[in-house]
């Protein structure tokens, strides 16, 4: 479907690491839609993920940088501006890891240590990704920052652990540097709450099918797909939505606000042999 919709734009794609991510797929969305990207991941990530076959499908440079270290950030803004050949107009923040998730660790037993990664990793790394930015001067004006969520920061999802609060901070960082951003540079920052999806980080999740086939019955469209996901990532990189920062969008076939689905109610119903 490209229509060249991000025709000579730049951007960085933080977290492709195999052909399931989100952030795999809006790598190649980008790129189709007329794009020059750099992809970046943690160097553990690159040792043990796919991302040069990748790269090789989207020619593109690989930097490595771990999120949590601002050197690492702030060598990824220069090192791209020089091989982009100037500032850019995009980045996909898609990064997320809980140790506690990881090692099962139930939410009222959390281990504080490995909350605090979970927060680093997920959350706070938005913050490091824009300030890094922002000090080099990286992004054009009107460009667009998309980092991204799920539900779990509004509403309770048992097994989502301290990744839910993690998300609601994620999204108040959104919030809070949009402002700064967007009055110093018109800069926007957005995230998209995104529908399950079966990814690494996704099925890392206790009960993650049982999420995933819930929601589907849940949402009047059914649940979006990392494709899907890849093309409103599209959008929010274009100049169509310009005017848009500070939001959380949710991209997720309507269950957000959806109360009930006849095909929950029948399940209950079949459950209870009626
Ligand atoms: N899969 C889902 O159901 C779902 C739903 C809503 C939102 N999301 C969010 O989408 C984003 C992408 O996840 P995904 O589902 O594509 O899974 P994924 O496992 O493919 O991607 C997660 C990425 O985070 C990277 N990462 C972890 N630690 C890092 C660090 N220190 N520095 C840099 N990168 C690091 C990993 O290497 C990986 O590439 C995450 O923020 C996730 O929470 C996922």
């Amino acid at each position: 479907m490209a229509n060249g919709l991000l025709k000579g734009k730049k951007g960085i794609i933080f977290g492709a690491l195999d052909e399931r991510s989100i952030a795999w797929k809006t790598a190649l969305a980008c790129v189709a839609e007329g794009a020059q990207i750099v992809l970046t991941n943690a160097p553990i990530a690159l040792r043990m993920g796919k991302i040069k076959e990748l790269a090789a499908q989207c020619n593109a440079e690989v930097i490595p940088a771990d999120a949590t270290s601002m050197a690492d950030l702030e060598a990824l803004m220069q090192k791209s501006m020089e091989v982009l050949g100037g500032k850019m107009d995009f980045i996909l923040h898609s990064i997320g890891m809980s140790p506690n998730v990881r090692k099962s660790i139930p939410y009222t037993d959390t281990n504080y240590e490995n909350f605090l990664k979970t927060v680093d990793i997920s959350a706070l790394s938005l913050h490091r990704v824009l300030q890094s930015a922002m000090k080099a001067d990286a992004l054009n004006e009107w460009g667009s920052v998309v980092a991204l969520s799920y539900i779990a920061a509004q509403r309770t999802f048992p097994g989502y652990n301290d990744m839910a609060d993690t998300k609601a901070i994620l999204e108040s960082i959104a919030r809070s540097f949009g402002y700064y951003y967007g009055f110093a540079k018109k800069v926007r920052v957005n995230t998209i709450s995104q529908s399950p999806t079966m990814t690494t980080a996704g099925s890392g999740v206790s009960g993650f099918d049982a999420f995933y086939h819930y929601a589907e019955k849940m949402s009047p469209l059914g649940n979006a797909s990392a494709e899907d996901c890849a093309n409103y990532c599209v959008l929010m990189f274009s100049d169509y939505t310009k005017m848009v920062t500070m939001q959380n969008l949710f991209h997720d076939g309507g269950f957000s606000f959806t109360g009930v689905s006849a095909g929950i109610v029948e399940e209950m119903m079949k459950g209870q042999g009626q």
